[in-house]
């Protein structure tokens, strides 16, 4: 099993999206094990976005991310990383396939409404800065219909 940091940007949150987003990772089958609403402080946004420091959109990114609360959520599930990617579909709006989140919800560069880990060893350390203290670790009573043994 994986788990993977998703973050409701911004305008997911003044959107109203929350709720029908995270429906969406539900009902695929992924597990809730991590939650919090937020306000990114400019250093933690900094860190998490380490990887984008001097592209033409970091301060931009940066300035949004700060700018009201947003939400993370660690997720689990079988290649949850590869199959929360697929669900949200490409960076933008505008070239996500309709079906994705990002392509049903959006057609806006800046504005994209998730961030997604893009693998198993960028999801470590996004979701040390995020959770410090941890998972919660249980059980869903439906996960052997969910997922299978191996
Ligand atoms: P994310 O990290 O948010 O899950 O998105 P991603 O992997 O699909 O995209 P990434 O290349 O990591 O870019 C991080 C975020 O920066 C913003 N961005 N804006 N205006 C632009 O050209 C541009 N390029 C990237 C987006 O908010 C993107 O999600
Ligand atoms: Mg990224």
């Amino acid at each position: 099993m994986d788990t993977t940091l998703i973050l409701f940007k911004p305008d997911a949150l003044h959107r109203g999206l929350a709720g029908r987003l995270l429906s969406r990772f539900e009902d695929k089958g992924l597990q809730i094990v991590g939650m919090r609403l937020l306000t990114l402080s400019q250093e933690m946004a900094a860190q998490h976005y380490a990887e984008h420091v001097g592209r033409p959109f970091y301060e931009g990114l940066v300035g949004f991310m700060t700018s009201s609360p947003i939400m993370a959520l660690a997720l689990r599930g079988p290649e949850a990383v590869t199959v929360a990617r697929a669900l949200m579909g490409k960076t933008f709006g505008i070239e996500a396939q309709p079906g994705t989140l990002r392509g049903d919800f959006g057609c806006s560069k800046s504005y994209n409404l998730l961030h997604g880990s893009d693998s198993p060893e960028s999801a470590a350390r996004e979701l040390a800065l995020f959770f410090p203290d941890g998972l919660e670790d249980w059980e869903p009573i439906q996960s052997p219909w969910l997922w299978d043994k191996e």
